[in-house]
Order: C-alpha cells, then sequence, then structure tokens
C-alpha cells in the first residue's frame, strides 16, 4: 500500500487524460482486429495494454503490505476497488493507491489477494454493454456474436472459466479471500467485515457502515460523471443481480450451464457462486 494524495488525485486525472486520448485519437480509423493484441494467447486491448508491461508484470515484486484485487472483467473491479480504497483512507486518513489486476502472474502466494466473483451469465451481458459502450474495446454488432466470443473464451482478457480454474489453484494458498457480487449485493456489511477481518484493518461498526453508504451502487453513480467522465454510464451501468435474463436465449444459458459444469462446477472457487441460485431461468 504506498500512499499520496497527490499522487492518488493525479491517478484519477491521469486516468481520464488516458481516455480522452484514447477516444479521440488511439481508436480513430481501427479494425475491430486492430483495437486488440496478443499475450501468451490471450487477447487484450492494445490500447491499454503492451507486450514490455506484461513481461515487467512477471517481475513484479509485491510489498509486504501490498493488496492485491483480482477481477474478471465485469464481476466488481471498480466496486471492490472503491471499497478498498476507502477502507484504507479510514485506517491511514490518507489516500491509498489501489492497484487491480486480471491475470495470473509472478508468484501470487507472496501476496494478500481479494477476489471478486460474479456469475458468468451476468458478468458476459455486463460485458458485451462494456465492449459496445468503451471506444478502445471492438463493437459487437449483437449479442449473438458476442456471446460466441465469450463461450469460445475469445474475448479480451480471455475465458471467464479458464480465469477463475487458474485461481481455484490458488485457493488453498492460505492468502486469499473470495468474496461475490452477489453477496456483495445481499449484504454489504457483511462482506466490508470479512475484508475488515481479513486484512486486519479494525474499522468499527460505523466505518463500515460509513463505507457501505459510500460505496452503494447509487453512490457510486452518482459520483462517476466526476470519476470517470464521459464514460461513467459505460462504468456504472445497472449493478443488478439477473440482468442476463434480458439477452440470453434458453439455447445460449444451456452453453454457459455445460461450460461452468465442466470448468468450474466441484472447484471451490465455482461453490462460491451459488451458480443455481442465479443462473436458472
Ligand atoms: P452492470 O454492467 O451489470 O451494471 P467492473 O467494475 O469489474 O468493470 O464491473 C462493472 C459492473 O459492476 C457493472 O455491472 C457495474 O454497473 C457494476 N457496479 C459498479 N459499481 C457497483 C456497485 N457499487 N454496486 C453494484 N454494482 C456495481
Amino acid at each position: 500500500m504506498s500512499d499520496s494524495t497527490e499522487q492518488n488525485k493525479s491517478n484519477w486525472e491521469k486516468f481520464q487524460a488516458e481516455m480522452k486520448r484514447m477516444v479521440e485519437e488511439e481508436v480513430k480509423g481501427k479494425t475491430p482486429e486492430e483495437l486488440k493484441m496478443t499475450y501468451k494467447g490471450i487477447r487484450y486491448p492494445s490500447s491499454l495494454c503492451s507486450v514490455p508491461s506484461f513481461e515487467a508484470m512477471e517481475r513484479f515484486e509485491a510489498r509486504e503490505d501490498d493488496v492485491l484485487i483480482i477481477t474478471y472483467p465485469k464481476c466488481g473491479t471498480h466496486w471492490s476497488k472503491t471499497i478498498l480504497h476507502e477502507m484504507l483512507l479510514e485506517v491511514h486518513g490518507k489516500e491509498p493507491t489501489v492497484d487491480r489486476i486480471m491475470f495470473e502472474f509472478g508468484k501470487p502466494e507472496k501476496y494478500e489477494i481479494l477476489i471478486i466473483m460474479r456469475n458468468p451469465k451476468d458478468a458476459a451481458v455486463s460485458y458485451y454493454h462494456f465492449t459496445n459502450n468503451l471506444p478502445v474495446l471492438p463493437t459487437y454488432s449483437s449479442w449473438d456474436l458476442f456471446f460466441k466470443d465469450f463461450i469460445s473464451g475469445d474475448v479480451l482478457f480471455g475465458s471467464y472459466f479458464d480465469y477463475h480454474l487458474g485461481w481455484d489453484r490458488h485457493i488453498d494458498d492460505g492468502n486469499i479471500l473470495v468474496l461475490t457480487f452477489e453477496d456483495m449485493k445481499a449484504d454489504l456489511p457483511a462482506e466490508l467485515k470479512k475484508i475488515n477481518d481479513f486484512y486486519g484493518l479494525n474499522l468499527t461498526d460505523e466505518q463500515i457502515l460509513q463505507i457501505e453508504e459510500k460505496t452503494i451502487f447509487k453512490s457510486m453513480k452518482e459520483k462517476s460523471s466526476n470519476t470517470h467522465g464521459k464514460l461513467a454510464d459505460a462504468f456504472f451501468r445497472k449493478g443488478e443481480i439477473g440482468d442476463w435474463k434480458s439477452l440470453f436465449t434458453e439455447e445460449q444459458s444451456k452453453e454457459v450451464d455445460a461450460k461452468f459444469e465442466k470448468y468450474l462446477a466441484g472447484t471451490k472457487l465455482g461453490e462460491k457462486i451459488n451458480y443455481r441460485k442465479f443462473c436458472t431461468f
């Protein structure tokens, strides 16, 4: 946890400036293929990722008190990042730097890791809207076309199923807390307490409730035009469970069921999702 108010402030400014630059310059005239790059067989957005930065990540050595957040796209990255930010701000009285990583690198067993999962069907629908609303990502002309790529793992950042299977191998390392988007929606204070205990932050119940207030969807959405500018609606869309039913056909639903069964059913990470409850039509 390196900290500095100035650094964090300028991180947001840098984020917004970088997004603006990408929207205005990088993507102009590029084909969907040109918006992608490949590293170790997985596709990434070429405007955000490069081979040298991946190679640097492989050599990355975290500090002892670093906190890493692990999320597949659209599973609650900004939500968990804001929660940790608010918690660390409360504990240290100054702005922390919170970063999130979406792929396995270095030696995961060395860090304190927070994994946020979300059911694959809602993650897919959220991803579809996101990729079509963020100019630096490839646009899909239909949900069906996106679904094909999602199920085959040919979306940016790779397959939802491989990704979670990879992290399941570390589940017993002893340094991982796994939470779900769905549990956070159901009882945010309870999940905040788990984070508090896991990191030994010693926040009081009152502080937890204040953090809840600031990190519920409504509050984050209201502030999003300050934090994410024109891209606010892409990052903070509905924040609900079950929106997948608006786009999935029954056949697509069955395809995800089969994939889940093959890859994640029976794994410890897969169990956390409560698949039957959240993924049945
Ligand atoms: P939807 O597209 O379903 O609305 P990520 O940050 O990993 O990209 O995830 C984005 C998803 O999390 C979006 O889902 C977004 O609306 C939702 N989200 C962001 N902040 C949230 C919050 N405080 N509570 C609930 N959902 C939130």
